[in-house]
């Protein structure tokens, strides 16, 4: 008898990422659909990993990762956010911001515990929440603005809800939270046992001069947090797959008891790498102004097309209404997008459990100039 799985995601199922991505390699379209950067990552960068791999940085490295690394990382927070942290207790190294991000949570939950998600939210999220056995709590970001909208937040708290999940700068829409946001979820979370997960895997691509509104900025909130970040995201090399998470000792303690059975410890050269290039504070600073000008052009290009671009403040993505060009459903004209024009981009109701369908596209401006400009090439023709 062949041994049966009673499956612990019943509702996964191929995405329209894994769809899109397989139509703009069939019609070879130009891809603006997945977040990924098409230019090279820092030269600086690439060599500190070879050389850290000739100075033989090749094995092992501590549970909880390379201790210059994190002691990089806390003298960086210090700088930005003036926040002391500890790099023994409170930074654990991982491979990737949706690593640590399940980490977390697993760390955390219990069958039938809640979780409070605000859609459209990154495709991770549900499935990590559901395969502990705890039960997503949805809320609609509000449209167009994608605003959270916190009384809302007030009426779906009950007994059980043991986490939220904040993403800022924000996968799809480039939204940010401003610190009226971080004073409604102080209100919201006092005198609860509710943990916060803060996916803010996106630092620093923030544009404007906002301010991030980092958990790192606020000792009382860290406390009770989780926050992820993706070096891969920022640093252009999101095939590297390295994060990491902080936390409050206490709860980072229990988060490497759960991540020092499953990865246990990272790719050692590229945090050798990371450790030695964070020092100079440029290498982090420049890029929102780096990213900025991606957002800024890709506007400026698009502005010869029927598309209505709406707000980006940060991340790699954009997101455009098209009512003044089709009534079709948005993944319908993803599809047609790929198949008939060549360009390929992801419908927003791909990122709602219920495909809330608000006639929404996300593109990613995180590519070469001449990428943007062959794509509205293309777009100028819808
Ligand atoms: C909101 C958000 N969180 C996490 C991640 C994943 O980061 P990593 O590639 O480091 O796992 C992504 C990647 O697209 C993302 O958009």
């Amino acid at each position: 008898m062949n041994p049966t799985i009673v499956s612990k995601l019943p509702g996964v199922g191929t995405t329209i990422f894994t769809v899109m991505s397989g139509l703009a390699t069939e019609y070879n379209a130009v891809n603006l659909g997945q977040g990924f950067p098409d230019y090279p990552m820092n030269e600086e960068l690439m060599s500190l990993v070879n050389q850290a791999m000739h100075n033989g940085f090749n094995q092992y490295t501590p549970m909880q990762g390379y201790a210059p690394l994190r002691e990089t990382i806390a003298e960086k927070i210090f700088h930005l956010y003036h926040n002391s942290i500890d790099p023994s207790t409170q930074i654990t190294i991982t491979p990737g911001g949706t690593y640590a991000i399940y980490t977390a949570l697993t760390t955390v939950l219990r069958p039938g515990d809640e979780v409070i998600i605000f859609e459209p939210a990154y495709d991770s999220y549900i499935p990590n929440v559901e395969v502990n056995g705890a039960v997503p709590v949805l809320i609609n970001l509000q449209f167009p603005d994608y605003k959270i909208n916190w009384d809302e937040v007030r009426k779906k708290i009950t007994p059980k809800t043991r986490m939220i999940m904040l993403n800022s700068p924000h996968n799809p829409t480039g939204a940010v939270l401003n610190y009226e946001d971080i004073l409604q979820l102080r209100s919201v979370i006092e005198h609860t046992n509710i943990i916060i997960l803060s996916d803010e895997v996106y630092e620093h691509l923030i544009f404007d001069d906002i301010p991030h509104q980092s958990i790192l900025r606020y000792p009382d909130l860290l406390q009770r947090s989780f926050v992820c970040f993706s070096f891969g995201k920022v640093y252009h090399c999101t095939g590297w797959k390295l994060g990491y998470c902080i936390s409050s000792a206490e709860m980072m303690k229990e988060f490497r008891k759960v991540h020092q059975f499953n990865c246990f410890s990272c790719h050692s050269p590229s945090q050798v790498a990371l450790a030695a290039y964070l020092k100079n504070k440029d290498s982090y600073l420049s890029l929102s102004s780096f990213m900025q000008a991606k957002r800024d052009y890709f506007t400026q290009l698009m502005q010869d097309t029927r598309f209505e671009l709406l707000n980006s403040k940060g991340s790699y993505f954009i997101c455009a209404k098209y009512d003044r060009i089709s009534d079709e459903k948005d993944s319908d004209l993803a599809i047609r997008m790929t198949k008939e024009l060549g360009v390929a981009t992801i419908p927003v109701s791909a990122f709602y459990k219920a495909a809330t369908d608000n006639k929404v596209i996300r593109f990613c401006f995180a590519k070469k100039d001449e990428t943007l400009e062959a794509a509205v090439e293309k777009l100028r023709k819808l």
